[in-house]
């Protein structure tokens, strides 16, 4: 990657029109992979308690656990932009967010850090970012609920929860979120979201019209025991890792990926 990439690039990239590219990575090796094949944001995601350490869901993840994987990843991340999960609990109080992130940031090296949940999170938002702390919001279906949704479900399917949402999104944006994920969503909503918000919006699960994708990349290269619909397995035909990255880069920044299948109605 030629230019190193900051939140200033990613937004510059959204008011351009062309579409971000993310994938997850854990480790230094696929961190460098990502980076060099073009990958403009590479997610520490808590996912790594489900595709790593093989539970089934990401509630037994814990700060640790990020502070090591986020660490060993910047390693490898050259310039690419390196965004940190914040585990389950760890801001449910403002001052539990400052240590955690300020762990994330200063001691692993990551340059955003990621909370789940709506405006309930905006005073905690508020108070990272004057501080120093760039956040991302995570909205739709947030892995962290999935005591309180009952499963992993699709949200904002009916109109009320659509319209909390898209206030959700504003209200973050408000506090501070330079950037948001939306995950599982339904494309309508995920391209009306995208085009409230300055801020640009990832998505998973959520149509072709976010400013850009993200996925896990043990989905990618086929080795998760279960992989979602937002998924495709670009290693199929591709050869290696490499090749499989970089056809999921074009494909992104082409609009090919993600299509009509890979989402909700
Ligand atoms: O943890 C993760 O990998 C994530 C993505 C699925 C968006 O949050």
């Amino acid at each position: 990657m030629s230019q190193s990439i900051n939140i200033q690039r990613l937004s510059e990239l959204k008011r351009a029109g062309e579409k971000i590219v993310a994938l997850t990575a854990y480790d230094a090796s696929f961190a460098r992979v990502l980076a060099e094949c073009g990958v403009e944001v590479i997610l520490v995601g808590d996912s790594l308690g489900t595709v790593l350490h093989g539970e089934r869901n990401t509630l037994r993840v814990g700060l640790d656990d990020m502070v090591y994987h986020t660490r060993i990843a910047t390693r490898g991340a050259g310039g690419a932009f390196v965004l940190a999960d914040m585990p389950f609990m760890s801001y449910a109080t403002p001052e539990r967010a400052f240590d955690g992130a300020a762990r994330l940031i200063g001691e692993a090296g990551a340059h955003m850090v990621k909370l789940e949940g709506g405006g309930w999170l905006c005073a905690t938002v508020e108070q990272l970012t004057t501080r120093g702390i760039p956040v991302c919001a995570h909205l739709g279906l947030t892995p962290q609920w999935v005591r309180k949704f009952g499963g992993h479900r699709a949200q904002g399917r009916d109109a009320q929860a659509a319209e909390i949402m898209l206030r959700d999104a504003l209200a973050l944006e408000a506090a501070g979120a330079e950037l948001l994920v939306l995950e599982c969503v339904p494309a309508k909503l995920a391209a009306r979201i995208s085009k409230a918000v300055r801020m640009p919006v990832i998505g998973i699960g959520a149509g072709a019209d976010c400013d850009g994708q993200v996925l896990v990349l043990y989905d990618l290269i086929g080795v998760s025991d279960w992989s979602p619909k937002a998924a495709r397995n670009f290693l199929q035909g591709a050869g290696d890792i490499r090749a499989a990255v970089r056809a999921y880069v074009q494909a992104v920044k082409s609009g090919a990926f993600p299509g009509p299948e890979h989402g909700i109605d």
